[in-house]
């Protein structure tokens, strides 16, 4: 697997420094609010289970799967609900969990979508941040890396559903996309 990768952007070391950061953070602005924190499927799981064990406050989790992209690196500008929340937003502050903001358009989609249902807030935070992909006048409440806009795979990024368990985030050697 790691003889797949040209190039590590984040070591994992860079990845849990910002994570802790990120962590305490969001425990100062969530402490007595009870969150109901949202992991996006599947790119979002590694991140979102490190971040939550660095919020030392009571919270909720659930989660949601939508689909843009299918096995490809480019945007289908579809954003279809695959698997929708087991909880009700209404009254309660919202913190959506995602691995990376590209064009912007699933967490534009999603936070309007959460806002319908009456949430008290829908907050944003991204590991990652690709803006000059942008599409849509959007950006994460928090992000942990603005990064320019090459493909990465690694810490719940795939590529045709492989590369999510490398503890790293990489950029995938040319030849993997052509095989
Ligand atoms: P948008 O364009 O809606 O995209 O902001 C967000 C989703 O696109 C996927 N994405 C990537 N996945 N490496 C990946 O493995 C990337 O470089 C990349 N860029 C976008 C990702 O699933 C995210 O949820
Ligand atoms: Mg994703």
């Amino acid at each position: 697997m790691n003889n797949d990768i040209k190039e590590i952007m984040l070591t994992k070391e860079e990845i849990d420094q910002k994570v802790k950061e990120l962590g305490k953070i969001l425990a100062d602005e969530y402490r007595d609010k009870n969150p109901l924190v949202i992991c996006i499927l599947k790119g979002a799981i590694v991140f979102m289970a490190d971040l939550l064990r660095e919020m030392d406050i009571k919270c909720e989790m659930d989660f949601m799967a939508v689909s843009s992209y299918g096995n490809s690196t480019e945007s289908s500008g579809v954003v279809r609900i695959l698997k929708d929340l087991d909880t009700t937003v209404q009254n309660r502050h919202v913190l959506i969990v995602e691995d990376i903001m590209d064009s912007g358009l699933t967490l534009s989609h999603l936070v309007e979508l959460l806002k319908q249902r009456h949430a008290a807030s829908v907050k944003v935070v991204t590991l990652l941040n690709k803006p000059e992909r942008r599409n849509v006048d959007i950006s994460p409440d928090y992000s942990g890396f603005t990064i320019p806009d090459e493909f990465v795979v690694g810490y719940g990024l795939d590529y045709a559903e492989t590369y999510r368990n490398l503890p790293y985030i990489g950029v995938l050697k040319p030849e993997v996309y052509s095989k």
